[in-house]
């Protein structure tokens, strides 16, 4: 697959796992099911807070977001991944690499955001209950939802826009299940400075942002809950956030474990597995943990039950 001087790549060759060309059946299956149970629940989720008057709270508003958004990043990647596991020519176009970090890069930066203004949302009810209805107002809620998938999108084109204006002649395959930016860059003969730059700023900024937004209300969530003098008061404030709580840390430890191990003497395929893990599972256990451990959501999906049997 070495590239001769001076050819232009017009499509990249996704090399996946190494063990998918023994056992591709069996990923194959594994990865199917995991993807259409991640659809269902996501769009199940979402149309249960669409038609649920009792879901339409700041709460439910992100959360029905973010199952869109994990729906999103997830498409971007997982079934052109399966496609793969089928055929012997792991191709994938130039353009649709670009078009997948590009949807990719903004989905998973917009999900960092609405995890961090549900951290928020959790604050303002427990810490601040009587200005809860006033803070966290439509508008707001709005304003802070069009933040997060803005922030995702500059993240994401201006990332891969220095990426594919490159030019690759080493090689054109990359190493990985789909396209990310470290794998592609590897491949590219001009400098990549800039773009480990640009990549470490943004992914460092994001990242630090919104950890520190979610640490710093939970600090005030806890201080808030611990001074409640009731045990069932205490109980029914820490079960409103205990979702939430378990999403986030599910999430942040996935991330750090990427970014804490990179480089040091993680294999590539360690690597690959800690992405299937936050690009696949995760979208897949988001609505599980926020259905199976949530009053609210099962006592809707009760009543929707109900009136349809
Ligand atoms: C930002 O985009 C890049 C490339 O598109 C992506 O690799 C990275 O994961 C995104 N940043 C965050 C914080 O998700």
């Amino acid at each position: 697959m070495e590239l001769e001087n001076g050819t232009e790549v017009t499509e990249f060759v996704l090399l996946g796992f190494t063990a998918q060309y023994k056992f591709w059946h069996v990923l194959f299956i594994v990865f199917l099911v995991i993807y259409v149970t991640t659809l269902v629940s996501n769009i199940g989720l979402f149309l249960l807070i669409e038609i649920e008057s009792s879901l339409h709270t700041p709460m439910y508003f992100f959360l029905q977001h973010l199952a869109f958004v994990d729906l999103c990043y997830t498409s971007s990647i997982t079934p052109k991944m399966l496609q793969n596991f089928l055929r012997t020519e792991k191709s994938i176009s130039f353009i649709g690499c670009l078009v997948q970090l590009l949807v990719y890069g903004t989905f998973a930066t917009s999900d960092c955001y609405i995890l961090a203004a549900m951290a928020v949302d959790r604050y303002v009810a427990i810490c601040n209950p009587l200005h809860y209805p006033v803070v966290m107002s439509q508008r707001v809620c709005i304003q802070l939802l069009i933040g997060s998938y803005f922030m995702g999108f500059i993240n994401a084109s201006i990332n891969t826009s220095f990426t594919f204006s490159l030019s690759f002649c080493k090689s054109n395959a990359i190493n990985h299940f789909f396209c990310d930016e470290p794998p592609i860059l590897a491949l590219a003969c001009s400098n990549i400075d800039l773009n480990i730059m640009l990549l470490t700023v943004f992914v460092g900024f994001n990242l630090v942002f919104t950890v520190l937004v979610v640490i710093f209300s939970y600090i005030y969530i806890f201080a808030a809950i611990l001074k409640i003098s009731s045990t069932a008061g205490r109980q029914k404030a820490f079960s409103t956030c205990v979702s939430h709580l378990t999403a986030v840390t599910i999430f942040y430890g996935t991330l750090s474990y990427m970014y804490l191990h990179h480089g040091t003497n993680a294999t590539q395929e360690q690597e690959k597995a800690a992405s299937v893990f936050y690009g696949i599972i995760i979208p897949m256990i988001n609505p599980l943990i926020y259905s199976l451990r949530n009053q609210d959501v099962r006592e809707a999906l009760k009543r929707i039950r109900k009136k349809c049997f």
